[in-house]
């Protein structure tokens, strides 16, 4: 794998560099980007502008058939256009002077595909591509009537981060091009089609969809989704698609979606993408959530009943900021996408719910970042807990850890500490607005940070930039991480670690997903019987909210409480969501007779898997 990756990238240094050697002259008009290690796209040459997307969805044979116009803008003179392709059936391609060009696909990589060399004149405004993606694309699942909540009618979904858009578009496949797209749609009749886009609210008579989306966006955020669908409003702005048998449920959960859509406001300024609306999908959407503009979509994994796994949606929707507007100019820069996202997240919430509900978040948070350090260094990948990445030769999916989320969230708190609120909002809400729909590197934003911020060297010395980005771990200016309320949770679970309680006295009164989590991951020294202690007073096994299931299950597999095992079976055919999927399979495949069990679940589950997920489970269990 790591020769075959290897050679693609040197054949993609061997495309540009004889790009290079032809002397074609980046354009003034355009803003030179970064090299994009994980894109063959000749991006500083020729860019897109404009895709113009005709597609028909064949859920027979699973595939998309059409056709991409992708407008150019060549003032460099460039005469070939490099797209990034992977299991793509190419049939033609015709220039906007009629003419059918030359192309040529270029050796194959496993991860990031081919590169697909078209031949323009640098007249060449308009270059149309008909193409069919081939049932196996990785963005595309498409689920049988069976994988759905109505059982009567199929599902397509797309999931195009990091680098997936180009098994379903051919394009230039990395978040530093930004494109404005319009899109007909042709569906089956009886479904809906959505994408990241102006979408409709009803079911059109004849399956046909056009979208338009004037804002340019990175390919990354490309999203396509057909099903039987419906739509209720939860606000001005806002709203909400499922399948109608989860509608009304998915409307209770989101009720603060308006209010954090004006809090967000609030804080980092005008919302820019017209309506914000989120998608339910079916339990095998690979991840919790995913910032698609203008339609995030979610797991439904977050419809507790109790509303306390909202701070998703918060999530996604900061990223209508904080990536959307603002894009990491490689995914060497994950961190200014997900760090900042994590910050704004949090600041909503704490709007919204209080401090006291951020505080256990962050406290959370530190947690799981700290286990995700030692894990990384353990695996002898200490480079990977830099906030900076360099990915380069590497399937970004590997690399993306929560390292980019939690340490760089604390990375800006401890900006914040130093420079108080007040001016890190200023300064935040200037750093949306003066750049926004264009990317950001790294540098650039340190840059930024010393020119408006941290101005003289005592600031830069408390905050010690190079060291949370450029090294490993975590500095020890970051701020305590202090929440009375899992205090609380922290002396109850001490109590029974020390055999001094049993799990009825504890008092259990008012604890929301989060101090659960903290109590689950606090829990020490157990057994057969406190296990079952636990399990007979706080009903853990088949528990509906799949946070806690999962962290309770990996204390299953560890004491070998068999009893669960069903219930954790059922959990990991129905549920798709890597996240959830990853630990518990990891700890399945520590011993013989836990990874046999593992494999005879997987037998049955992994149909059901999206490729993110299955990808990442097929390492662990092979
Ligand atoms: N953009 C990410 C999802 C993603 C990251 C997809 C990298 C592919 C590659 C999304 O915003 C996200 O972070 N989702 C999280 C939820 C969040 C609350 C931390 C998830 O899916 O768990
Ligand atoms: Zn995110």
């Amino acid at each position: 794998m790591k020769s075959k990756i290897f050679l693609g990238i040197c054949f993609a240094s061997i495309l540009l560099n004889a790009c290079n050697n032809k002397q074609v002259e980046q354009s003034d008009d355009m803003d030179k980007l970064s090299n994009d290690p994980h894109s063959y796209a000749n991006m500083n040459e020729v860019r897109t502008t404009h895709m113009s997307l005709d597609l028909a969805v064949n859920f027979d044979t699973k595939t998309l058939k059409g056709s991409v116009e992708h407008t150019l803008e060549n003032s460099g003179g460039a005469e070939e256009l490099i797209l990034d392709s992977r299991d793509l059936n190419i049939e033609k391609v015709v220039l906007d002077n009629g003419q059918e060009a030359e192309f040529n696909l270029g050796e194959e990589d496993g991860t990031f595909g081919q590169p697909l060399s078209i031949k323009i004149s640098p007249e060449t405004k308009k270059v149309k591509i008909f193409y069919e993606t081939s049932p196996g694309a990785e963005a595309l699942q498409w689920l049988s009537p069976e994988q759905t909540l109505g059982k009567t009618h199929p599902f397509l979904f797309s999931q195009s981060q990091a680098i997936l858009a180009r098994t379903w578009i051919p394009c230039q496949d990395g978040p530093g091009v930004k494109f404005t797209y319009d899109a007909k749609i042709q569906a089956p009749v009886e479904l809906m089609a959505l994408m990241s886009a102006e979408n409709g609210t009803e079911k059109t008579s004849d399956g046909v969809y056009t979208f338009t989306m004037d804002q340019p966006i990175s390919s990354y955020l490309m999203a396509l989704a057909v099903g039987d669908l419906k739509f209720q409003s939860t606000g001005r702005n806002s709203g909400v698609y499922a399948e109608p048998a989860i509608l009304e449920d998915a409307v209770w959960e989101f009720e603060s979606m308006q209010s954090m859509i004006d809090s967000a406001e609030a804080l980092y300024g005008e919302y820019a993408w017209g309506r914000y609306d989120v998608l339910v999908l079916p339990p095998s959407f690979p991840f919790g959530g995913m910032e698609n503009p203008r339609l995030t979509f979610a797991t439904p994994t977050i419809i507790s009943g109790d509303r306390s796994l909202v701070a998703l949606i918060a999530h996604e929707l900061a990223h209508s900021w904080s990536g959307n507007l603002v894009t990491n100019e490689t995914w060497n820069d994950f961190w200014l996408n997900e760090g900042f996202t994590v910050y704004f997240e949090q600041r909503i919430m704490e709007k919204i719910y209080g401090k006291d509900y951020e505080e256990m978040q962050t406290k959370l948070g530190m947690g799981e970042l700290k286990k995700t350090i030692a894990r990384l260094k353990e695996e002898g990948k200490p480079e990977d807990t830099h906030l900076y990445l360099e990915l380069e030769g590497r399937n970004p999916d590997d690399g993306l850890t929560d390292v980019a989320y939690e340490k760089g969230r604390f990375f800006l708190q401890t900006v914040e500490s130093v420079v108080g609120r007040a001016e890190f909002d200023k300064f935040l809400k200037d750093y949306f607005t003066n750049n926004k729909f264009q990317q950001m590197n790294t540098e650039k934003f340190i840059a930024l940070l010393k020119e408006k911020l941290l101005t003289t060297p005592e600031l830069q010395e408390a905050v010690r930039i190079e060291d949370w980005i450029y090294g490993p771990g975590i500095p020890d200016n970051v701020p305590p991480t202090e929440s009375s309320e899992l205090e609380r949770v922290g002396n109850a679970v001490a109590a029974y670690n020390a055999g001094e309680v049993k799990a009825a006295d504890i008092d259990t009164a008012g604890y929301t997903t989060h101090h659960w989590l903290y109590f689950l991951r606090g829990l020490e020294n157990l057994d057969s019987v406190k296990m079952a202690d636990l399990d007979e007073t706080f009903k853990f096994t088949g528990i509906g909210n799949a946070e806690i299931a999962c962290d309770w299950y990996q204390h299953c597999i560890e004491q070998d409480y068999t009893y669960a095992f069903p219930a954790m079976s059922d959990f990991l055919i129905r549920v798709g969501r890597r996240k959830f999927l990853t630990p518990l399979y990891t700890r399945l495949a520590k011993t013989e007779e836990h990874k046999a069990w593992a494999k005879e679940v997987y037998a049955k589950a992994r149909p059901g898997y999206h490729a993110v997920s299955y990808n990442t489970i097929d390492e662990i269990l092979k």
